[in-house]
């Protein structure tokens, strides 16, 4: 059940029986040469939707840009500020307390927004906290869960790629979106097959270390059937965590 495609007296009426919604968040960052710019956005609304079919949670619209600084010297990436990103979640999850809901479970796709993701988390809570007295705050509990840590999920990434899955831009995540998108697969040969590793500092530097933008991998290998075990995979371990996670 997706939130966009829903009515308001739908809404309405899954709030009588849950205060819990998914909502996936992620990045909009260069993923080299053959991952997409939404990759680490995509990744998680593709398990989310297939998710809220299978198990009848209500998935909300994706936060889809996040923390990309540190790919801003490639083209089409887009970031916002910490400070941003709080204001925002703060006020995404602002309105959904508001219409009862008590239980938000972020399903993240972008290693770079788990800091700040904490950071809004402890901003809603302060808002709770200082909310005055008698203004009849409804609780707000958040969890946040990256998909790549989802139950059986890094196993079977390990198995289907034991070499070079690297750090960014992962044979696993571009085949999670080539699975989601086939029609947006591109085939580029890697040079090196290998990408380099290296730390992550500021957005020039990073061009200079890792010129095609991916880090430690080989997302040639990428394809719609891996995509698919992963995505099956990681639907299994997320529809389990967001039960609890609604009931407790
Ligand atoms: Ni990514």
């Amino acid at each position: 059940m997706q939130l966009h495609l829903s009515s308001w007296p739908e809404i309405d009426t899954y709030l009588e029986t849950s205060r819990a919604i998914l909502i996936p968040i992620g990045s909009t960052e260069q993923h080299g040469p053959n991952g997409l710019l939404g990759t680490d956005a995509l990744c998680p609304e593709i398990i989310a939707r297939r998710a809220g079919d299978e198990a009848g949670i209500l998935i909300g619209p994706t936060f889809n840009v996040g923390q990309a600084q540190h790919h801003m010297a490639f083209a089409g990436t887009i970031t916002l500020r910490p400070s941003t990103m709080i204001a925002a979640m703060f006020d995404w999850a602002q309105s959904l307390t508001r219409h009862g809901f008590e239980r938000i479970y972020w399903l993240n796709g972008h290693g770079g927004n788990i800091a700040t993701i904490n950071a809004a988390f402890s901003e809603m809570y302060h808002g709770i906290t200082f909310g005055p007295e008698g203004s009849n705050r409804a609780p707000l509990r958040c969890t946040l869960r990256n998909w790549w840590e989802l139950a059986g999920v890094g196993d079977l990434c390990r198995q289907l790629f034991p070499v070079g899955e690297g750090h960014h831009a992962t044979p696993s995540e571009v085949s999670v979106t080539y699975f989601g998108y086939p029609e947006a697969q591109k085939s580029v040969t890697m040079t090196p097959r290998i990408a380099p590793v290296g730390p992550i500092y500021d957005a020039e530097d990073y061009r200079r270390r890792f010129p095609d933008g991916r880090i430690g991998s080989d997302p040639s290998q990428a394809s719609v059937e891996a995509g698919e075990k992963i995505v099956t995979a990681a639907v299994k371990g997320v529809i389990a965590e967001f039960a609890r996670f609604a009931a407790g």
